[in-house]
């Protein structure tokens, strides 16, 4: 197959990219990104010369530039997106550019090209849970925070693509990835990265929040399935099966890594923080025979020596605007949470 991967500079995308060139010795990919923050060239490193791949910097909301990658390809797959919760809390208006905007761009370019369409999405756009039961392909779309809304958008859309107009197009909502290449935004690389360098580790509220961790090995195994042998017009949920607390992903981490658990700091919560997200993955596995292969004890073990062994990767990515971000989400609520401080009246 000749692929378009869009957001190939990314975490997912990266692995993603990788993951096909190793698995089909005939396909070809065109990645297109445009290497927001979120995107590293660097990521790519090991296939930059491959003669199977060619990278071009463009954005998903610019049809020349999508038309002009597309050339072709026989199927788009669709990772770009601004993917973090809280930058979408502090502004949502880039997540509906990128990721409702660029979603119907990249549909109208593939559907005049007549090609097969893959959206990679989230469970996030379902909401939050109580402490039983498990999302499936059918429960409602209830997202939280502007960043789940966009994405819950944004498939409505596809659907909408294939209903109307017949695009061949399928959806994957898979839970919380883990793994090498992740930007020290989100929990696990955050928490690693600063448990290494002796930084405290902000933890959200009471820290009892859960999620259920996948391994970014996995969920590409996923999205190459679903790619390949995926029903039009089906959604496909995938999960890891391992739902663990906040609190105990950080002392997984501190035990790991010998540090000591008075790194933790509980500070205030983020806004509308959902509780739980589970995953009832019963289609994937019974239509396309998908179950998850990398025990979590063993994934966030090898993650961890990953970020371990690349502390120039993290520390280049963790310069520059990382630096005034950093500062804006989580300086006052450290300084407040610091051993010692005082409660705000
Ligand atoms: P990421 O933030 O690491 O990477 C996003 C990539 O998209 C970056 O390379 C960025 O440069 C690129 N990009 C952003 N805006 C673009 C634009 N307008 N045009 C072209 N490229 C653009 O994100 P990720 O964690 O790899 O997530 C990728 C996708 O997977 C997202 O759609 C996300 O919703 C979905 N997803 C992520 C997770 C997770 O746990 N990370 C879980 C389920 C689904
Ligand atoms: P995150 O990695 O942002 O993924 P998502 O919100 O998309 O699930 O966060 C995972 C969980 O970790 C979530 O419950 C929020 C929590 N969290 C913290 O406690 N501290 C942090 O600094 C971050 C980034 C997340």
């Amino acid at each position: 197959m000749r692929l378009l991967v869009t957001g190939g500079a990314g975490f997912i995308g990266a692995n993603f990219v990788q993951h096909v060139l190793a698995e089909h010795p005939s396909d070809e990919i065109v990645t297109l990104d445009a290497l927001t923050y979120a995107g590293n060239l660097a990521n790519l490193e090991a296939v930059l010369d491959d003669p199977r791949h060619r990278f071009v910097r463009g954005d998903i909301a610019d049809r020349a530039a999508v038309d002009a990658a597309l050339a072709g390809v026989d199927a788009v797959v669709n990772i770009a997106a601004e993917s973090h919760v809280d930058r979408s809390i502090a502004g949502a208006e880039e997540f509906l550019r990128t990721n409702v905007v660029g979603t119907q761009v990249l549909l109208d370019a593939a559907r005049a090209a007549g090609v097969r369409f893959l959206q990679v999405s989230t469970d996030e756009v379902y909401g939050s849970l109580g402490p039983s039961g498990a999302f499936t392909e059918t429960s409602p779309l209830q997202p939280s925070s502007p960043y789940a809304a966009s994405k819950a958008a944004a498939d409505l859309l596809v659907l909408a693509a294939h209903h109307t107009h017949g695009i061949d197009a399928v959806i994957t909502r898979c839970s919380n990835n883990y793994g090498p290449y992740q930007f020290p935004e989100k929990l696990i690389p955050l928490f690693i990265t600063n448990a290494l360098a002796d930084e405290p580790l902000p933890l959200y509220g009471d820290g009892k929040n859960v999620r259920d961790w996948i391994h970014v090995d996995d969920h590409c195994r996923a999205l190459d399935l679903v790619l390949r042998r995926g029903r039009a017009g089906a959604v496909y949920n995938v999960g890891g099966g391992n739902e663990r607390r906040n609190e105990e992903i950080a002392a997984t981490i501190l035990a790991a890594l010998g540090k000591p658990a008075s790194l933790v700091r509980h500070v205030t919560d983020r806004p509308g923080h959902d509780r739980r997200y589970a995953i009832d993955a019963t289609v994937v596995a019974t239509e396309l025979g998908f179950t998850p292969r990398r025990p979590f004890d063993e994934g966030i073990a090898d993650t961890i020596a990953w970020y371990r062994t690349h502390a120039s990767w993290w520390r280049d990515v963790k310069s520059g605007e990382y630096r005034a971000y950093y500062e804006r989400m989580y300086g006052e609520r450290l300084r407040a949470a610091a051993p010692g401080a005082r409660p705000r009246a």
